[in-house]
């Protein structure tokens, strides 16, 4: 892809998540300018020469990074990627008040470095900690989302996509609500092509989907970031090649549409907390399309997702 000239990402946390979203937004070219900021200084540095010096192979993008703020400065986005990460089995609302605490003591900071970016979170939980970032910086609902359930989503389509025998972009479906343990699947809006899911004919004989597959499809989305975890200490590659997709959105202008998590106002009668739907991410930052409908029983479920989020951020208020 062409790089957008003098576009500016900024990755905040230099851990597995970070530098992975650092080396994806090298590769693709999603910025002229990738910065990795740390307040690990050694850690930072090193991440940061690593990168540094396998630049002969990516595209014109640049890397810098380390641990002064001045790092920040300039960004049209910052992704937030600092905090605890999840052991194994632990859930990602369990890490909330610490990584609470390290959001509320960085954005101030962060948004003096730059004023104007559009701000990613990542780290998790990124839907309730979007909420009370975007409550302490008082930043229009639009300019601060969490990456959600874009990474949910591609899990999502990978696996539709090998059971179909179909390219992962021919699968137009969505995983929708928190990016967590009550996301789930917009299967009343799911297609291959422009066939609904439950009436593709897999090209090698196989049978259709049937609803009890689909359901336990939702059930391997859900639960993949705690198998690779169990294995692997951590997700990393993955939501870094998220973060990526959502700033060229950004820095592209784009109108895509993606399940990145805004805070929610009157979306369906759900206000005051950050869900994933389907929404237009531009320059700008991100739109939810309120013209998204839902089935009744997804309806409830969007509802439940907002209600379990609703209560945790309101548990870490002042
Ligand atoms: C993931 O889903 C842990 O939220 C991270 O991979």
């Amino acid at each position: 892809m062409s790089v957008i000239e003098n576009s500016k990402v900024t990755i905040v946390g230099a851990g597995s998540v970070g530098s992975s979203a650092a080396y994806a937004a090298l590769i693709r070219g999603s910025a002229r300018h990738v910065a990795l900021y740390d307040i690990a200084t050694e850690k930072a540095e090193a991440e940061v020469l690593d990168l540094s010096h396998g630049t002969q192979f990516t595209g014109s993008s640049d890397i810098i990074g380390g641990s002064d703020l001045s790092v920040v400065e300039g960004s049209h986005v910052v992704v937030i990627t600092a905090g605890a990460k999840q052991n194994p089995g632990q859930t990602r609302i369990e890490l909330a008040g610490v990584n609470a605490r390290i959001m509320k003591s960085m954005m101030p900071q962060l948004l003096e470095a730059a004023p104007n970016a559009i701000y990613v979170i990542v780290t998790n939980p990124c839907d309730v900690l979007t909420v009370l970032a975007q409550e302490a910086t008082g930043l229009p609902p639009e300019r601060i989302f969490a990456s959600g359930t874009v990474l949910d989503t591609s899990r999502l389509r990978w696996l539709l996509g090998k059971r179909a025998g179909v390219s992962t972009s021919s699968v137009h479906a969505y995983i929708v609500g928190e990016h967590g343990d009550t996301e789930f699947p917009l299967w009343s809006k799911a297609s291959i092509g422009t066939v609904p899911i439950l009436d593709w004919v897999p090209s090698d004989g196989s049978p259709k989907f049937t609803a009890d597959e689909l359901d336990q499809v939702a059930v391997d989305v859900r639960d993949a970031a705690y198998k690779v975890i169990q294995g692997k200490g951590a997700t990393n590659y993955a939501i870094g090649l998220s973060s990526a997709r959502i700033v060229e959105a950004i820095l592209g202008d784009e109108n895509a549409v993606l399940p990145v998590a805004p805070v929610l106002q009157d979306f369906h009668g759900i206000s005051g907390v950050a869900l994933s739907v389907p929404s237009i991410v531009n320059a700008a930052g991100a739109t939810p399309i309120m013209e998204t409908t839902f089935s009744a029983n997804e309806l409830g479920l969007l509802r439940r997702s907002a209600d379990a989020l609703r209560d945790v951020a309101a548990s870490l208020r002042d």
